[in-house]
């Protein structure tokens, strides 16, 4: 067989037959951009096609480039042998020795990397390859050597963990030309990419960087034609000024692609046994920024209802002044946690009451980055205990 890579956009395709088969080859060709018209008298076809419910005829391969066979097989056999009279190349699904042509197992690796693979008429074994060389694929070095148009992926690098990676966000770091990196960005992400780190991390009260400088910084290294990774601790829209750089790089007329990334305000409470909602505790989740040391900011969270869990970011620092004001509306008694550095080898809990969690959090010498969870759940450490059970890797780069 000779590998080759068809551009179908716009090209008319031919399918005979409308079972399970043909519906997967029909959605491959639509997301192509291919005209498909399909010739069968019932079945079931995708949205985004032209279906003849009728049999087969020679003709209907007229202004055909391709034709995909997935009737029964004497119905294949017919398509291919008039595919052949009239040098259309013909996927013939149930024979792949006869067929003139043969759809590849695919892998889409980051950037218009494609790799197209053929078991040798055997799918398990080409499935098998898949696996195997999409696994290869991610610690490739996939930088582009001619020249392109810059680009920016802002992209959620989850609470510090590389297992909590996305599959998208490894496959950027591959090809990427420049990773921007946040000082809770998991350190181990380092090690996937073949990029030029630059790292703007910010720490609490040290914004050397400062936001403006780390937007200018995108723009002008996307303008400079590079692959250009943001990559940011938790998901980049949750608390994480995400939005702010995407403007940024809109209103410059660069490409951005957003990768949600898993959010330290769900994963890390987790991570110590605490799930944000539970059945008769918690029929919801607040997720706020406690940064800031004026009260007025948060005198909102004092209106939250006792089953909605408080979950506040950036919070160790003005813990205090946090919890006085949650005391206005809710019981000294209500559970309260803090879990410090989560998904990381030092992750460690402290669980008391909104009356005394303040006090407890300075005498454990709890540190940033920590996320404190108000609301009954916080109690259910004391019964699940911790569940993070970090890779070898995990850590911050906060903490390399
Ligand atoms: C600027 S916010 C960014 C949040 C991020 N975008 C997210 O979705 O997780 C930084 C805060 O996230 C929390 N945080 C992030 N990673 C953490 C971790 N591994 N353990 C505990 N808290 C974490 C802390 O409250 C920290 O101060």
């Amino acid at each position: 067989m000779y590998p080759l890579f068809l551009r179908l956009s716009g090209k008319q395709v031919l399918v005979v037959g409308a079972g399970p088969v043909a519906a997967r080859r029909i959605e491959g060709l639509l997301a192509e951009g291919a005209v498909v018209v399909v010739v069968a008298p019932h079945g079931q076809v995708p949205d985004g096609c032209t279906w003849h419910r009728r049999e087969f005829t020679a003709t209907d391969l007229d202004g055909a480039w391709l034709v995909q066979a997935c009737a029964t097989p004497a119905v294949n056999t017919q398509v291919a042998r008039e595919a052949a009279a009239r040098g259309v190349w013909c996927v013939d699904a149930a024979d792949a020795t006869s067929s003139s042509a043969w759809t590849a197992s695919r892998i889409a690796a980051a950037d218009g990397v494609e790799v197209a693979v053929s078991g040798g008429g055997d799918p398990v074994r080409a499935r098998r390859l898949v696996q195997v060389l999409g696994d290869a694929l991610l610690n490739a070095d996939l930088r582009r050597e001619r020249p392109a148009a810059g680009s920016v992926a802002l992209v959620g690098a989850g609470p510090g963990d590389p297992g909590l990676l996305t599959v998208r966000a490894r496959e950027l770091l591959a090809a990427a030309d420049v990773v921007v990196v946040d000082r809770l960005a998991p350190r181990a992400a380092l090690d996937m990419t073949h990029a030029q780190i630059i790292g703007v991390g910010k720490s609490p009260g040290d914004h050397t960087v400062g936001q403006d400088d780390i937007n200018r910084i995108l723009v002008e290294q996307a303008l400079a034609g590079n692959r250009v990774v943001r990559l940011k601790g938790g998901d980049p829209f949750v608390l994480g000024r995400g939005g702010e750089e995407l403007a940024a790089c809109l209103d410059a007329g660069i490409e951005v692609e957003v990768v949600p990334g898993i959010t330290s305000a769900v994963a890390v409470p987790a991570a110590a046994g605490i799930p944000v909602t539970h059945r008769g505790m918690a029929t919801g989740f607040l997720v706020a920024t406690a940064h800031g040391e004026d009260p007025e900011l948060i005198g909102h969270l004092a209106q939250v209802p006792a089953e909605i869990t408080i979950v506040l970011l950036m919070g160790v620092r003005s813990l205090e002044m946090v919890a006085s004001v949650l005391l206005r509306s809710r019981s000294a008694d209500t559970p309260a946690a803090v879990v410090e550095r989560g998904w990381t080898p030092r992750q460690r809990t402290v669980v008391a009451t909104l009356g005394s969690v303040a006090e407890q959090a300075r005498t454990h010498g709890v540190q940033a980055p920590s996320i404190v969870v108000i609301g009954d759940v916080a109690a259910l450490h004391d019964q699940f205990g911790d569940l993070a059970r970090p890779s070898s890797g995990a850590g911050l780069i906060a903490d390399a």
